[in-house]
């Protein structure tokens, strides 16, 4: 019941709703393509991470994550394929979900409230008369996350300073471990 009002309120309340899609067979050539495109910003930008934490700590690792985040995702963006992050808060706004990534998200958060785990989504729609796979992967927040989206009242000295010098509008802490903390989103254009 409680599920069933929430979905009723963000339908009521959210975005113009996108436009209905056609299902993704498994063995689609091109969703193996958004497949490998969302598995490569994942381990780069993990692999970053984990060095930068080890090396120079959270506060120095802002500053790569920062340059390093949005360099990683547009090197693999490429031949109609474009793939990013988006949150559901967000630090950069430039990573705010749009329409069909906002109501991914939301379905997401009724199945985990549900107590089950989100799974990957892929769909094809049609924007503006161009066939489109979108494809959506839930990135949780996993303990190492902490160290810069967790409570600020943890933070390690020097990373509430360097987040408010660069980004004055971080929506993205107070995330605890294992919550639902965005995705990688895919677009292919064919
Ligand atoms: C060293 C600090 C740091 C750590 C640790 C960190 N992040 Fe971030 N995170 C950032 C910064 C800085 C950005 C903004 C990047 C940009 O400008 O695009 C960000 C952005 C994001 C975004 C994009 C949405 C948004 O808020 O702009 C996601 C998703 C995300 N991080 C997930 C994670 C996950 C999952 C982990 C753990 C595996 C993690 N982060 C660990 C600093 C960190």
């Amino acid at each position: 019941m409680l599920p069933a009002l929430l979905l009723a309120a963000f339908l009521a309340a959210g975005p113009v709703p996108y436009p209905a899609g056609a299902p993704v067979a498994p063995d689609d050539p091109a969703l193996a393509r958004a497949d490998r495109a969302a598995a490569a910003l994942t381990s780069e930008l993990f692999g970053r991470l984990q060095r930068e934490l080890a090396t120079g700590g959270p506060a120095k690792a802002i500053a790569v994550c920062s340059r390093e985040a949005p360099a990683i995702a547009a090197h693999l963006s490429h031949g109609g394929v474009t793939v990013r992050r988006v949150g559901t808060r967000v630090r950069n706004p430039v990573n705010a979900p749009d329409a069909f990534e906002a109501a991914v998200l939301a379905r997401w958060q009724e199945t985990i409230a549900g107590g089950g785990t989100p799974q990957e989504e892929a769909v094809w729609v049609t924007v503006g008369g161009i066939r489109t796979l979108r494809v959506m992967r839930p990135i949780m927040t996993g303990s190492l996350c902490l160290s810069c989206h967790g409570d600020p009242g943890h933070f390690a000295p020097g990373v509430r300073a360097e987040l408010a010098k660069r980004y004055p509008d971080d929506r993205a802490t107070g995330y605890r471990e294992g919550e639902l903390r965005g995705a990688v989103s895919v677009t292919i254009v064919q």
